[in-house]
């Protein structure tokens, strides 16, 4: 845990800097607590959220990325409706960072075909199933397993357009809390925590 808060606890500037600092070393870094983020989505009834791995991440084209089954539940939710927040969360740096968007889905396009061909044998396993991800199955030990074709159309990759973010750092010499957005430039204003 840190003892003294960072350097640019009041420096809005360096604290835009240093999200997209965390979000490079979440996408390069599988030890990061930045590698891994919570995705919310809602098709207007209900909402869900999971786990999913940072793929990517652009300042320039203000994006990330993550990687999914084509056939999970999180897709359908996101063609109803494409508004997303990705939460994440380090311990360590007491920090949690926010991102709102609007989720792309890309599917079986050069894309997707060039990250299958680079993709290692167990991330391609996790599309290689005949059914959909979620389905009911007496036994796990007996899932048929897709032909590799097959599996890479069941790939694809989710991008995320971003409209906000928003950064909070509790401290008990007094929590910050930061908002940027799209109308503004990504700017920042600060809020109340
Ligand atoms: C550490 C971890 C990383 C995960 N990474 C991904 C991922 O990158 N993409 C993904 O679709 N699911 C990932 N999952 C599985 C999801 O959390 C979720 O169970 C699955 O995608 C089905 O979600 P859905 O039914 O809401 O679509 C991950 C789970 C864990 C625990």
């Amino acid at each position: 845990m840190l003892k003294e808060n960072p350097k640019h606890y009041n420096e809005i500037n360096i604290i835009y800097e240093t999200i997209w600092r965390s979000l490079v070393e979440g996408v390069n870094n599988r030890s990061s607590d930045f590698h891994t983020f919570a995705l919310a989505t809602t098709d207007g009834k209900r909402s869900a959220v999971r786990t999913v791995v940072l793929r990517s991440c652009s300042k320039k084209e203000l994006s990330i990325s993550f990687h999914t089954n084509n056939y999970s539940n999180k897709i359908n939710e996101i063609k109803e409706n494409s508004n997303v927040e990705g939460l994440f969360y380090s311990k360590n740096k007491k920090i949690q960072i926010r991102i709102s968007g609007q989720a792309l889905i890309f599917n079986d396009v050069d894309i997707c075909h060039t990250i299958w061909k680079n993709m290692s044998q167990d991330a391609r396993d996790c599309y290689m199933y005949d059914e959909k991800p979620g389905t009911r199955i007496k036994n796990p030990k007996s899932i048929k397993k897709n032909t590799e074709n097959k599996a890479n159309k069941n790939f694809s990759l989710i991008n995320i357009n971003i409209q906000s973010i928003e950064w909070l750092y509790l401290s008990s010499s007094g929590h910050r809390r930061v908002s940027f957005n799209k109308e503004n430039s990504f700017v920042g204003d600060w809020i109340v925590p």
